[in-house]
């Protein structure tokens, strides 16, 4: 090779190179973790225009969209089972009849942000077109609709590498110019807490969530299970880059009022993605009462943006710690026994406090002195005690 073609090729690799690693993310889209409402743990399929539009009703009239659920996500099962002749995808036309466009123009209207899913393979899980080789169209089609959020699945991806495959449907987003929330739903199979950070604003951790306290499948798994395969991964999550434990059963028949409360409660102390995925239109005021409860999403939604921790484990008692803004504290006391415990805590154990502060019992709502004196209370089984605790006097 000549001297001069030698140059020209060096030329050419320094301009290659960095347009090949770079990767783009849309800033400032979840500087703490998502919330909102998606349709699949209560309607799989299921679902329909009508379906959507009640659903936002009642999110509006139960107040939980004034408490921060805001992004409404459509799940899988929107789709015709193909595309159409030049390749874009398409909705159903029997069960969203008015296109995605209207859609979601209705819900912007209604103060929600939209939300869509599809999958990185070529198909669904559910059997429907995967975006597969058609990333940057697609993207393009979201943002001509108005998507705000995109959950990207895993099902039907063969061969391919996850990294790589989540990275191009990001830079499609990217490309396509309409700031998305990217969800990235792998399961955890490929470590995204790893590669995730750079491309997406969130990302599953595990497998799938069902309505149970504590089973356990390959599909299908209960919350606390879910709960115990978060640790370890705390140092991934922050401000943009959220660990997601998968959506919430809050109110779903497989749980009850005591395991919905706890699901609740740790969800916001791994400053977790809230999506509800009830039935809003048939919620119970007990349901309601926690969904909306703003303190204890204030947890969740601390701009400081640490995940909790788990600090000890007893048989029968788990407390949870979570650093919050302002030198304060959220402490989660969880009975996972099949009996009634009774808690006594010395304040002073808990290595992490230092000094005096205020505690605010975030289920009773009510404030109950300093750390300066010992707490004893009873735990019901599968329930919780949830403090939030904010300095009143430094240790000298
Ligand atoms: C996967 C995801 C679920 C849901 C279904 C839809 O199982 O993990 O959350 O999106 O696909 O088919």
């Amino acid at each position: 090779m000549k001297a001069d073609d030698l140059k020209k090729s060096a030329l050419m690799l320094m301009l290659w190179l960095p347009v090949a690693v770079a990767a783009q993310k849309f800033p400032e889209l979840a500087p703490t973790p998502p919330m909102g409402w998606n349709s699949w743990n209560t309607f799989g399929v299921h679902i329909d225009e009508n379906l959507i539009k009640e659903m936002s009703g009642a999110l509006i009239s139960s107040g939980m969209l004034e408490a921060g659920f805001n992004y409404i996500v459509i799940d899988d099962g929107w789709e015709s089972m193909s595309r159409d002749a030049h390749g874009a995808l398409i909705p159903d036309p029997a069960r969203f009849p008015s296109g995605m466009k209207a859609l979601g123009d209705y819900l912007h209207s209604k103060g929600f942000k939209f939300g869509i899913h599809n999958c990185a393979g070529t198909k669904t899980c559910s059997g429907f077109p995967g975006g597969r080789g058609h990333e940057f169209e697609d993207a393009r089609t979201y943002a001509s609709w108005g998507v705000d959020f995109l959950k990207y699945d895993w099902c039907e991806h063969g061969t391919a590498n996850a990294e790589e495959t989540y990275k191009t449907m990001s830079d499609a987003l990217h490309a396509a110019g309409r700031p998305i929330v990217f969800s990235i739903c792998e399961w955890g199979n490929n470590k995204p807490w790893l590669w995730g950070p750079k491309i997406a604003q969130l990302w599953r951790t595990t497998g799938d969530i069902t309505d149970c306290y504590d089973c356990q499948d390959v599909y299908a798994m209960g919350w606390k299970y879910i709960l115990k395969l978060q640790m370890g991964l705390e140092p991934y999550a922050g401000p943009e880059h959220w660990n997601d434990p998968d959506m919430l059963e809050v109110g779903n028949a497989g749980l009850s009022l005591a395991e919905s409360r706890s699901h609740f409660s740790l969800w916001c102390m791994l400053a977790a993605p809230l999506m509800a995925g009830n039935d809003a239109r048939k919620m119970p005021d007990e349901i309601r009462g926690i969904l909306t409860n703003r303190e204890l999403i204030a947890v969740d939604q601390d701009p400081l943006g640490k995940e909790g921790f788990q600090f000890m484990e007893h048989p029968g008692k788990e407390i949870w710690a979570k650093e919050l803004s302002a030198g304060s504290w959220a402490v989660c006391f969880f009975n996972n026994s099949e009996s009634t415990v009774r808690i006594r805590v010395k304040w002073e154990n808990l290595s992490f406090l230092k000094g005096v502060y205020g505690i605010r019992d975030l289920w009773q709502k009510e404030s109950l002195g300093t750390t300066a004196k010992d707490y004893t209370g009873d735990l019901a089984p599968h329930d919780v005690t949830v403090f939030r605790l904010a300095p009143v006097r430094e240790q000298p």
